[in-house]
């Protein structure tokens, strides 16, 4: 029997990720015990026949991390942040959560002495500056942003946190999760989901890049499908290399727009609007857009076939008519 804590479980992919396990209701060979949801405020817990149990956890508070791991969990999905766009404008912030609240979750993990498995939601943001153009494993971190800066700094940690046995580290460079639902969210990326989202819903949104721009990407449910299959994977068959790049699919913006016309016609496209925003056009212009996986294919990861399943999945799973 597993017991599972997902922290960040009130966000986007903590309650993807909580609806899906508790539909699966095992995780490898074990039947899940109970799942831990932990957010800022305590988030709704999905309905099942698996226990799930909802508390109200600030990840850079130490004392209340430690106090949660009693007792010890068998698996833990690291989930909470604070996205690009806000660690950008609150450096000290983003270090407060994305840096020291991944130290107290690792730290915790590692106090309760059976060396759980760690699965840590990195991004691509940790690659920048001089990378190559297509990015291979083994390309070194150069994040030019602070939350990849953070994001790398807790990949290092877990990565030698597993070479010590405290944990046993899965460390996922997420592509951008599109098509994101709800609300607009303070990631620099968030236009990759907004100029879908908003116009299928019947909203006007802006994308501030052009059309050619290239974006490495994933939809929600095969993100869900690899942070599960990361839990998943033999310890033996990981290796030292801890942090990898998931697999995603590149295509331009403009590819993703006709996908989109192709699947749900041409209202939602005309509704897009185009002004140029600077500020955002040089967070993601650092971004890279291409990537070759091996290390995560070989283990096993998948990407979406195309862009179509994603606006597909999204009308299926997420759309909020009327909205
Ligand atoms: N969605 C993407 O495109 C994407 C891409 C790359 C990486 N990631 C990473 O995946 C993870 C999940 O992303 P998401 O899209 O679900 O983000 P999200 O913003 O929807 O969820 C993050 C959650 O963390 C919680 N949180 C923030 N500060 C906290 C704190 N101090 N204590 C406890 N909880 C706190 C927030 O309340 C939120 O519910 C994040 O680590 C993110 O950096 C996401």
């Amino acid at each position: 029997m597993t017991r599972i804590l997902i922290t960040g479980g009130g966000g986007f992919l903590g309650q993807k990720l909580a609806a899906r396990l508790q539909t699966k209701g095992t995780l490898g060979a074990a039947r899940i015990a109970e799942i831990v949801l932990a957010d800022l405020t305590p988030p709704p817990p999905p309905t099942g026949p698996v226990p799930c149990r909802s508390v109200a956890l600030d990840i850079a508070d130490n004392a209340a991390v430690g106090r949660l791991f009693e007792p010890a969990f068998d698996v833990i999905f690291h989930l909470a942040a604070v996205v690009s766009g806000a660690a950008e404008a609150e450096f000290d912030l983003g270090m407060r959560v994305n840096l020291m609240g991944s130290i107290a979750v690792f730290e915790a993990a590692r106090a309760a002495a059976n060396s759980p498995i760690v699965v840590y939601a990195s991004s691509v943001a940790v690659h920048g500056g001089t990378a190559p153009d297509l990015v291979t494993d083994g390309v070194e971190l150069n994040p030019q942003t602070s939350y990849g800066t953070q994001k790398a700094m807790a990949e290092l940690l877990l990565t030698d946190m597993s070479r010590k046995g405290f944990l046993d580290g899965r460390g996922l460079r997420l592509p951008t999760v599109s098509i994101r639902p709800g609300k607009a969210n303070a990631a620099a990326s968030s236009f990759m989901s907004s100029i879908f989202r908003d116009t299928l819903e019947g909203r006007t949104a802006n994308c501030p890049v052009g059309r050619d721009f290239a974006v490495w990407h994933s939809a929600p449910r095969t993100v869900t499908d690899n942070l599960i299959h990361a839990a998943e994977v033999e310890r033996a068959a990981l290796g030292p290399n801890r942090c990898f790049n998931l697999p995603g699919r590149t295509d331009t913006i403009g590819a993703m727009i006709d996908a989109m016309t192709r699947v749900a016609g041409p209202d939602a496209a005309a509704r897009i609007t185009w002004d140029a925003d600077p500020v955002i056009a040089g967070i993601v212009a650092g971004w890279r857009g291409h990537f070759r996986p091996d290390h995560a294919l070989a283990l096993g990861f998948r990407a979406d076939a195309s862009f179509e399943d994603s606006v597909r999945w999204f009308l299926e799973d997420d759309i909020v008519r009327g909205a």
